[in-house]
């Protein structure tokens, strides 16, 4: 320990010490959503949480204050770039400090294990090694910043479907070597400051009470002496979470900590030394980041400032894999000559990009440039035509473009108790509601603002959420009425689906008023004060086939079409799973029929997971921009035009079809999910079931072309020399696979094992240098419980993907 953390831990016992039991116990839970108490009588400050993990949202569901919202976790893996994720962790560090937190809920390390996990796009990779090195690099970059890091959901929180409650069965060997394994990463490498503790159960034991893995593997065997957070509203039985090894249970003020705890404690259920160790751990947080007087938090000179958007253009730029670029007459698709091209857009998305995924990781930029604005600022004038073509879907999503709302909150005699302003049309108000209101005395909620249409047509509008509503647009009422609740998820009035209402004829550029009250239902025995509802609203339905024609009619006459194809809220998010891979709406059609049309179409998949690309052989250019955050139209115009060379490599198989993949069960049968494939995840599975994927594992093209020249080997550090073999500057990373020869027990055919991403200018050559660690030697032996090192021949195969290894050296372990 240095003299600084000597420090710390001095005034951490001190503390400690002057501490009550009631004080101690309420240390320990939210005394709302994102906070802890303070505590005066130790010189405590309020700690404060927010998430994460593409950006820091703040205490509050609004966009008063907005957010920098940086590409998703699986853009940011598919850089392959630790120190890349290291800048970005920064970044988020300084903005947490602007928004005064000092604890970020992120970042998101479990595993692809099914393309149909609903929050796949939080997630890094299929790979375990990949995962725990971009999670390091970002763990490091917040930590840097002073502000902690909660790595989560501690563990196998690798689906959505009944997430509260599922039993996932998984052997210990599959824990280690893939689900544990970043986590273990990261706590060794990183130092993480805070783990989440998941919602589901491990083996029959839910995780927020997993002694075993909290207390024996986490702080035993891996000497973790950071805070277990639950994730909210996970932690459900007091002496089962104190005793489990849980130090702080979120949100408040009602849970299993607090009076709860003082009352186990005095009857003698649970020890009060228990309780200690917790707020120790609790303490030595708030000291590290700086909330206990008298001693100095561990960074005291933060980094210097990063200019967010800056970073946020540079991650999404080369974060996009372009896995499809033909050679046509004229050279390659892409990149695209600005100066003599035209070029025709289309895909809603194009307008409307979808630039997060939803959920818990929701941040509000303050503004977002979509693929039309960046490619119309970066073509010279006249160059682009843009037309809808198709939209990923016609359901409704929260009221928002063109929409100017404000939320007004009446007691029962129509009071005005307090108001706030509003993001868009959904009202999230979870544990923090407006100045000046309570929950108790809070009645009805009134949305109410204007709506300047910028199409003319028949607007449609909804609700999603349970009470009753009156929705009126231009003085016309479009519904009166009342929503049952049926569901028994908390957080079904956010995740679930939304009713139409009606439909009313508008203007373009002609303002209406738009007002929808609603009086919530609410519940006594809620565990916070929670009002979620929204106003919902879908542009005018145009017919489908019109839109198409349009698109297709632009696609024939320019150079160069390029078609725009997403995902939604509504197939990517939170709190549930996909149900297929298919792309929504008409989309697949709209790519056929331009290509049919057009020899040089690029497709740009805005999606934070695999769909199925049916079309991929038709086109002549596919990158995927995953989901690209706020600067997602200028870096795609990079990319697009050749300023920037796409840097990404796929952080985990596309398969072609749904069908194809070798796992993809994500949905519990009498509460339990069976991990059946065991450590045969991802690539593994893949090679295994002897299924080629429509792109492998770590495949990316650049714009140079590389030859692999050779290998060589000092012990288990390889040197791996290529040439840049074409005409302009260019990135490469380069992949490492172990791959043992003969093999004496089960494991996949290879592994990665090391990576290294070098540039080099046209001709010249460069040496990527790469250490395997000693654990790609090992696995977990059951029997003896414990770590063991494989003797035997391995094959070190160094390449460009899984399927290209283009130089071999052997290595005799
Ligand atoms: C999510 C967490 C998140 C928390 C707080 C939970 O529903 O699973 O990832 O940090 O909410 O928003």
């Amino acid at each position: 320990m240095s003299p600084a953390d000597v420090a710390r831990e001095d005034a951490v016992t001190a503390a400690l010490g002057k501490l009550d039991l009631p004080s101690k116990a309420r240390l320990l839970m939210g005394q709302d959503m994102w906070s802890l108490p303070a505590l005066p009588e130790i010189g405590l400050r309020s700690l404060v949480m927010s998430d994460g993990p593409i950006g820091v949202r703040g205490r509050y569901w609004t966009a008063d204050d907005p957010s920098i919202a940086l590409p998703s976790p699986t853009a940011l893996a598919a850089t392959w770039d630790p120190e890349l994720a290291r800048r970005a962790g920064r970044l988020l560090a300084q903005e947490a400090r602007r928004k005064e937190v000092q604890v970020l809920l992120a970042p998101t390390v479990n595993l692809h294990r099914s393309p149909l996990g609903g929050r796949h796009f939080e997630c890094y990779s299929e790979d375990p090694y990949l995962t725990a090195q971009i999670g390091t690099g970002y763990v490091r970059g917040v930590q840097d910043g002073g502000i902690g890091t909660t790595v989560k959901h501690f563990v196998a929180n690798d689906a959505e479907t009944d997430r509260f409650t599922v039993n996932n069965v998984v052997s210990p060997r599959a824990l280690r070597e893939l689900y544990l394994a970043p986590f273990e990463a990261i706590v060794h490498d990183a130092g993480t400051w805070g783990v989440m503790a998941a919602y589901n159960k491990v083996n029959g034991t839910t995780m927020t009470e997993h002694a075993a893995l909290l207390n024996g593997v986490l702080r035993g065997e891996w000497g973790y002496d950071g805070i277990v957070v639950s994730d909210w509203m996970a932690a459900r039985s007091t002496v089962g979470a104190i005793t489990g090894g849980l130090d702080i249970a979120m949100p408040g003020p009602q849970g299993v900590f607090g009076d709860p705890l003082v009352a186990a404690v005095r009857n003698g259920e649970v020890e009060e030394s228990l309780v200690d160790d917790a707020v120790r751990r609790v303490l030595r947080l708030a000291a590290r980041v700086g909330l206990l007087d008298g001693v100095d938090p561990v960074v005291t000179t933060p980094p210097e400032d990063i200019d967010g958007l800056a970073l946020a253009r540079e991650i999404a730029s080369r974060a996009v894999v372009l896995i499809r670029n033909q050679v046509l007459e004229q050279g390659p698709a892409l990149p695209i000559d600005a100066a003599a091209t035209t070029v025709a857009l289309s895909g809603l998305a194009a307008r409307d990009a979808r630039i997060l995924g939803g959920g818990s990781a929701t941040v509000f930029p303050a503004s977002v440039v979509s693929p039309l604005d960046g490619l119309t600022a970066a073509l010279p004038a006249g160059a682009l035509t843009y037309s809808i073509g198709a939209a990923p879907s016609d359901d409704l999503g929260a009221a928002e473009r063109g929409f100017d709302l404000r939320a007004r909150v009446f007691d029962a005699d129509g009071a005005l108790l307090g108001e706030r302003s509003l993001p868009n049309g959904a009202v999230n108000w979870l544990g923090e509601l407006p100045e000046g209101v309570s929950y108790d005395a809070l009645h009805t909620v009134e949305v109410s603002g204007t709506f300047t249409p910028q199409e003319t047509g028949q607007h449609t509008f909804g609700t999603k959420g349970f009470g009753s509503f009156r929705l009126a647009v231009d003085g016309t009422t479009l519904f009166d009425g009342n929503e049952t609740l049926t569901s028994t998820d908390p957080f079904e009035a956010f995740f679930g689906s939304t009713s139409e209402r009606g439909a009313i004829e508008l203007t373009a550029g002609t303002a209406v008023d738009v007002s929808m009250t609603h009086a919530p239902l609410k519940f006594a025995d809620a565990p916070l004060p929670a009002i979620m509802f929204t106003l919902a609203h879908a542009e005018p339905r145009r017919d489908p086939d019109e839109l198409i024609a349009e698109a297709v009619e632009a696609a024939r006459v320019a150079d160069v079409a390029v078609v725009v194809v997403a995902t939604t809220e509504q197939v990517e998010s939170e709190g549930f799973d996909r149900t297929s891979l298919k792309l929504p709406g008409r989309q697949d059609e709209l790519v056929s029929r331009v290509a049919a049309v057009n020899p040089r179409t690029v497709v740009v998949v805005n999606a934070g997971s695999p769909v199925e690309m049916p079309w991929r052989n038709e086109v002549s250019a596919v990158l995927l921009s995953w989901f690209p955050g706020q600067e997602a139209g200028n870096a795609l115009a990079d990319v697009l035009l050749g300023a920037v060379e796409p840097g990404g490599r796929l952080p985990t198989t596309w398969p072609a079809a749904l069908a194809d993949c070798p796992v993809s069960e994500v949905t519990p049968t009498d509460g339990q999910l069976v991990y059946r494939e065991d450590i045969f995840i991802g690539y593994r599975a893949w090679e295994r079931a002897g299924t080629t994927p429509a792109y492998p594992f770590g495949h990316g093209f650049g714009y140079t072309t590389w030859a692999y020249e050779s290998i060589d080997r000092a012990e288990t550090t390889v040197t791996v020399r290529l040439r840049n073999t074409g005409a302009r500057r260019g990135g490469e990373v380069v992949q490492v696979y172990l791959a043992p020869v003969a093999d004496s027990v089960v494991r996949p055919a290879r592994w990665l094992a090391g990576f290294a991403r070098i540039e080099a200018e046209p001709g010249e050559v460069v040496e990527a240098v790469i250490r395997i660690p000693d654990r790609a030697f090992e696995i977990w032996d059951e029997d003896t419980n414990a770590w063991r090192r494989v003797p035997g021949s391995y094959e070190i195969q160094a390449g460009r993907s899984i399927a290209e290894r283009l130089l071999t050296i052997s290595y005799d372990a």
